[in-house]
């Protein structure tokens, strides 16, 4: 049976860790690897989350298996941290927020759950979108559909044409939009954009789903939240796939959220039993090490405010890049205007670089990203970016 299976490629990104992994280089600058990395070239454990974890490891009196629904306390300071402490829809008890395995498996739930509930339904992503949302999509059924987000000439957002664009799906479609830090582009809608989109979604009847994988990374962690928390007070349903991650570090401990918002009550107390059915035919029980940890944080008052400072540094540092970064390729004379990525945010942004100049970076500088020029921002420190911009300037003016 097996035997007739053949290889299928391998993740670009992974290649692109093994070969600088592989290469022995000093210089070497891994730019596509999707972590957040500290100056030292590090992704360190949170200083919140290490105490956190002590508090766990004196605490836990056992393994046994946790409910599908995941550890309480996490579930409910997820949905504070998603909606705010003003929702309406939370005091109207329609929100039921589900523990998963990272934001993969919120969004591999969430898809379950609407294929579950109109089977091979539309579902919107916009163009580009996180190289991940596809084949999650397409292996629960769903039916891809297409809108225009990215200019590659001006590196902005093409507004008008995904409004005109999101007047196609209506009641019974889905519409996925990244809340913050959009990856692979990292053009956001400006808050004054997200209230139009939120009024078009009541206007069209289409269910907004929000991939929201890094709050906390563009302007704060309530700002982040905006279109989420406009989308839950204008629409009736929404579904929110929520991750852990990078805003608490603790990417190898599968920690995310599902979560949703219904009509009334009682729908949302029928819905998650749907969303527990699913997760059981699925991996049964959900892990416990990192969602209990990011439970004691919420819920301490010190280890909170510690770890809202670390996710603000974490901010404040690929911010800093950004600017550090158009400023030194503008002292380096390079021509092409590179003041977009000041004006993005998160962790990546497009070089608009061609395939050829990627591949030279590769290959005369050992700097490693992926075709579409997609960089890690915060890959960059003081030791690396300088040689960064010589390699580029070098790329882009073919010497
Ligand atoms: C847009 C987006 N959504 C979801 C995820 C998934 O995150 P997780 O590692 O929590 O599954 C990522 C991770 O890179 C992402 O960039």
């Amino acid at each position: 049976m097996l035997e007739k299976l053949t290889a299928v490629p391998a993740d670009p990104i992974l290649g692109i860790i093994a070969a600088h992994a592989a290469d022995t280089n000093p210089l070497k600058i891994d730019l596509g690897i999707g972590v957040y990395k500290d100056e030292s070239g590090n992704t360190p454990i949170l200083r919140s989350v290490k105490k956190a974890e002590r508090i766990l490891a004196n605490r836990e009196t056992t393994k046994t298996y946790l409910g599908p629904p995941g550890v309480p306390g996490f579930n409910s300071a997820i949905t504070r941290l998603i909606y705010g402490d003003e929702s309406s829809a939370l005091r109207e008890d329609r929100v039921r927020t589900i523990q998963t395995p990272g934001g993969t498996g919120a969004l591999r739930v969430g898809a379950d759950l609407i294929n579950a509930t109109r089977p091979g339904c539309k579902i919107w992503v916009s163009d580009p979108t996180w190289a991940n949302h596809i084949p999650v999509f397409e292996a629960a059924g769903l039916d891809i559909q297409v809108y225009p987000y990215f200019d590659k000439e001006s590196s902005s957002l093409r507004f008008d044409d995904m409004m005109m664009a999101l007047e196609q799906p209506g009641p019974g479609d889905v519409v996925l939009f990244h809340a913050c830090c959009h990856n692979p582009c990292g053009v956001s809608p400006e808050p004054e954009q997200w209230q139009a989109i939120s009024d078009l979604a009541t206007v069209r009847g289409f269910t907004p789903m929000v991939d929201m994988a890094y709050q906390g990374f563009e302007r704060g962690l309530d700002e982040d939240a905006l279109s989420v928390r406009l989308f839950a007070e204008k629409c009736p349903e929404v579904i929110v796939a929520s991750s852990c991650s990078k805003n608490f570090a603790v990417y190898r401990e599968r920690t995310g959220a599902l979560s949703v918002v219904c009509t009334s009550t009682r729908n949302a107390d029928d819905v998650v039993t749907v969303i527990n059915s699913l997760t059981r035919q699925n991996y049964s029980m959900p892990p416990t090490h990192g969602p209990a940890t990011v439970d004691i944080i919420l819920h301490s008052e010190e280890l909170s405010a510690l770890w809202r400072q670390e996710v603000s540094d974490m901010r404040d540092r690929i911010n800093g890049l950004r600017s550090k970064l158009v400023e030194k390729i503008a002292a380096a004379g390079i021509e092409k205007d590179f003041s977009f990525l000041e004006r993005q945010s998160g962790m990546f942004s497009f070089m608009g670089l061609s395939v050829e100049q990627v591949r030279r970076l590769r290959e005369e500088y050992s700097i490693y990203t992926v075709d579409s020029a997609r960089v890690n921002i915060a890959s960059f420190n003081a030791k690396n970016i300088d040689y960064f911009v010589e390699a580029l300037k070098d790329v882009l003016e073919g010497a």
